[in-house]
């Protein structure tokens, strides 16, 4: 077995072991980063299943050791990675299990790129439990590939790139990498709706009531942007 498909399964077993956790979460105003990766930001609170994020409250040298295991080596330097697991919070939770924290507790959700990687039922429970622990008034943003565009790239003659970028990413290193469902602007409303949410609107990328979008969003070109309020 290669050592990333260990890792892979290393940090799924720890997440299904730990499926009841929660986090008690205090602040002026709580901000929980879903499905985080590194694209992290500020005083946010970053929730993943991954070994970054499993690691991210050891000592350094973790950090150092782990760094080429990663799979972050693609995009980060050495350095970028242990400053962004040192200086941030960090939460490791498989997410198809829910969200680690009480009730009323969050005033904002944000998740990019992340909804995808979740069955359709996981993703419903996840929107359920995003309105769950959510202050009232609170809000949540959800980013995803746009559906739409996928199907514009394929009608376009695009399809193995298509294919490959949305619906059969290419890592098998990673259970959390797949892609399990894909959205376009109405069925994200239509899930939203169902779970309770209100006043859901479209967004334009780095435009909304989410705080730090300018930091946060960080693809303009094939997704959709969508907020709403509990
Ligand atoms: C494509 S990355 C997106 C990262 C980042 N949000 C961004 O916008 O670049 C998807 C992230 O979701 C995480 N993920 C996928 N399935 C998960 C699950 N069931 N529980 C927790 N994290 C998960 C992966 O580890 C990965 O960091």
């Amino acid at each position: 077995m290669k050592v990333r498909n260990f890792i892979d399964a290393f940090t799924r077993m720890l997440g299904k072991l730990k499926k009841n956790h929660k986090v008690k979460l205090e602040g002026q105003s709580v901000k929980l980063n879903l499905g985080c990766g590194l694209a992290i930001y500020g005083d946010w609170i970053n929730v993943d299943g991954s070994l970054n994020a499993l690691i991210a409250s050891c000592p350094g040298f973790v950090h150092q050791f782990m760094y080429h295991q990663s799979g972050a080596n693609r995009y980060y330097t050495q350095e970028e990675y242990c400053r962004l697991l040192g200086q941030h919070r960090f939460i490791h939770h498989d997410l198809s299990y829910g969200i680690p924290t009480f009730d009323n507790s969050a005033d904002f959700v944000y998740s990019s790129h992340f909804l995808e990687h979740l069955f359709r039922n996981d993703a419903e429970n996840l929107l359920s439990e995003s309105l769950r622990i959510l202050k009232p008034g609170g809000v949540v943003r959800i980013c995803v590939p746009d559906l739409e565009y996928a199907v514009s790239q394929y009608s376009a003659g695009k399809k193995k790139a298509m294919l490959e970028s949305y619906f059969f990413v290419d890592d098998d290193n990673s259970y959390y990498a797949r892609h399990k469902y894909m959205y376009d602007f109405q069925m994200l409303q239509d899930l939203l709706r169902l779970v309770g949410f209100r006043d859901i609107r479209r967004c334009e990328f780095q435009q909304g009531l989410t705080p730090d979008l300018d930091h946060l969003d960080n693809r303009s070109e094939d997704s959709l942007y969508v907020e709403a309020i509990k």
